[in-house]
């Protein structure tokens, strides 16, 4: 058994106070922190990009584990400006890219770990064959773009199938997770786990986490 990890998304939060808002995250108790970069091109939503994560890392500290969420549509191109803003993680999608094998390769050349994402309408399957040479596989439970979206139960036999074929691989569920939702992705076998509009608009992130003490068996 063993228990999840919280990434909150600050997608939803306050974009103008960005840094006060991770911060506030980290003192409630978030694990790492879920940054999404989206391009206006491979999602139909802006966010933000390196010269952001670069100001997050000089007001944060090296302490907080950012694992960047790149829905961009060409994610080779933004490796090394985010490894030097200060990235731990990169996350690309499958479906961005034709060559994951190199793109993997010049991640964690370029001193990062590895993060795949899939889309709803993608198979575990394909993913498959890049699990045994990435850190971490990210199952999409909606589809990426935008916050507060509803949960797709639907996905949780990905993650189930990807926890039976890669018992230590770190599975990250992303979108409409929240205190109704968590349960059924702990069960599945997530073990890092984006929480977005939920915790932001929680009162209490702090209570809110400690609902989140999930003790799943893995
Ligand atoms: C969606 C993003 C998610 C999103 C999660 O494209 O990748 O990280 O912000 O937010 P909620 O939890 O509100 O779905
Ligand atoms: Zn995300």
């Amino acid at each position: 058994s063993y228990t999840a990890k919280i990434g909150p998304s600050i997608l939803n939060s306050n974009l103008a106070c960005l840094g006060s808002e991770c911060i506030r995250m980290l003192d409630c108790g978030a694990d790492y922190l879920h940054l999404d970069v989206m391009d206006g091109h491979f999602v139909p939503n802006i966010t933000f990009g390196h010269p952001v994560v670069e100001c997050l890392r000089k007001q944060l500290g090296q302490g907080p584990f950012f694992d960047m969420h790149m829905m961009v549509s060409r994610p080779e191109q933004w490796v090394k400006p985010m490894a030097a803003a200060g990235a731990n993680q990169y996350t690309f999608h499958l479906e961005a890219t034709v060559n994951a094998g190199a793109l993997i390769k010049d991640i964690r050349e370029n001193g990062m770990k590895v993060g795949l994402a899939i889309k709803p309408g993608t198979t575990v399957e394909e993913l498959g064959p890049w699990a045994g040479q990435i850190d971490m596989a990210l199952v999409m439970t909606v589809e990426p773009g935008f916050g507060g979206q509803k949960f797709m139960e639907d996905m949780m036999p990905k993650v189930n199938w990807l926890r039976t074929q890669f018992p230590s691989l770190d599975i990250e569920v992303d979108g409409g997770v929240g205190p109704d939702t968590i349960h059924k992705c702990a069960e599945a076998g997530a073990n890092m786990i984006v929480s977005g509009s939920a915790v932001m608009k929680s009162d209490d992130p702090r209570q809110t986490r400690g609902g989140y003490g999930v003790e799943a068996t893995g």
